[in-house]
């Protein structure tokens, strides 16, 4: 039995899941007459505040439309180094929308309205004009950190000062609500445009919603049509985002107290020199040498555990729906074994 601690994309829909996406009542999407994709956009966008939502095929498709509808050529966004939009998009920033891109070294993923103040260029014609900010929340790169509600409120307030739009990659937003102060509601109104993810955390087998004002999701509508993501009787896999949305939330906070101890377990072997603190369901082992981590994950793969690179000596392990309570006792027994 395969113990896949990779990601949090590699779960399987359940057998309720599956029986909801049996029973979905479809029709043709792209003339916006399957019912089961408007239910599940006008649940989405409720449940943020928002106005109106695009069901996409996945993150990096919700995040690049929403690049290209919030910017003109030649402009540029700002955004953290470790970002998922800049590092793991293929350089579709630069591709779909022609602009470039100012990074900032955040703390662990992170942004402040400071950092993003004193990155903005002087209007000045030998500079991009800066037209986008965006954010990750939880942070993929910086451990599954969390944005505080104040720091957030304080972006926004810098944003409309400053005339530029505010776009949130939530892909695993659903992780840092369980375990903040902050609702869907609180956020939602604070951004342009939201990214969320049905296929992580949340468990679907595809799938992302593009959550905005009426305006901005009809432009994202025809930009989704012209890079092919029009897609007909997806009712069936919008049924299983519903279903994650009405069932899936809650339990997010069972992979993060696993995530914990998983860390515990970690914290105390030998080849493990240090594990970074856990916020929600990512876990980030230091090896103490490259040669190590390699040695290691070897190691665990023909245990039959699972996990990936992260960095030059770091290990990520993610907690998810499909990690039991017992599948991860089973995991520890496994992991102990490795040197
Ligand atoms: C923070 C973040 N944003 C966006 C994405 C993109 O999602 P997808 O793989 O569905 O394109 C991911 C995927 O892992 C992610 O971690």
């Amino acid at each position: 039995m395969i113990i896949d601690f990779r990601s949090d994309t590699v779960t399987k829909p359940t057998k309720e899941m599956l029986r909801y996406m049996m029973k979905a009542n479809v029709g043709d999407d792209v003339y916006g007459e399957d019912p089961s994709v408007n239910e599940l956009q006008e649940y989405a966008a409720k449940l943020f505040k928002k106005d109106s939502a695009l069901f996409c095929a996945s993150g990096t498709m919700s995040n690049q439309i929403a690049i290209k509808i919030s910017t003109n050529s030649p402009g540029e966004l700002i955004c953290e180094e470790m970002s998922h939009i800049y590092k793991y998009e293929g350089g579709g920033i630069a591709f779909n929308s022609g602009i470039s891109t100012k990074l900032i070294k955040g703390d662990k993923g992170r942004l402040t309205a400071c950092t993003i103040e004193s990155s903005i260029n002087p209007k000045d014609i030998h500079f991009p004009e800066n037209q986008l900010v965006c954010i990750e929340n939880t942070s993929n790169k910086g451990g599954g950190t969390i944005y505080d509600f104040e720091e957030l409120k304080k972006i926004r307030k810098l944003c409309e000062k400053q005339n530029l739009r505010l776009h949130l990659d939530g892909a695993r937003v659903f992780n840092a609500i369980v375990e903040s102060n902050y609702t869907a509601a609180d956020i939602g109104p604070l951004f342009n445009t939201i990214s969320i993810c049905l296929s992580k955390g949340l468990g679907t087998p595809v799938g992302s919603l593009l959550l905005g004002n009426h305006s901005d999701i009809e432009k994202a509508r025809r930009i989704r049509k012209i890079i092919g993501g029009g897609m007909r009787q997806s009712g069936y896999i919008a049924a299983a985002g519903l279903f994650a949305l009405k069932n899936n939330i809650h339990r997010l906070k069972e992979d993060h107290i696993r995530a914990i101890a998983l860390a515990e377990e970690l914290k105390v072997l030998n080849w493990v020199k240090n594990v970074l603190p856990v916020y929600t369901n990512i876990v980030i082992v230091e090896t103490h040498s490259e040669k190590e981590m390699n040695l290691a994950i070897d190691k665990l793969n023909k245990l039959n555990v699972k996990c990936s690179v992260f960095g030059p000596c770091q290990i990520r392990f993610v907690t998810h729906l499909d990690i039991t309570d017992e599948l991860l006792h089973e995991a520890i027994k496994r992991i102990k074994n490795v040197f």
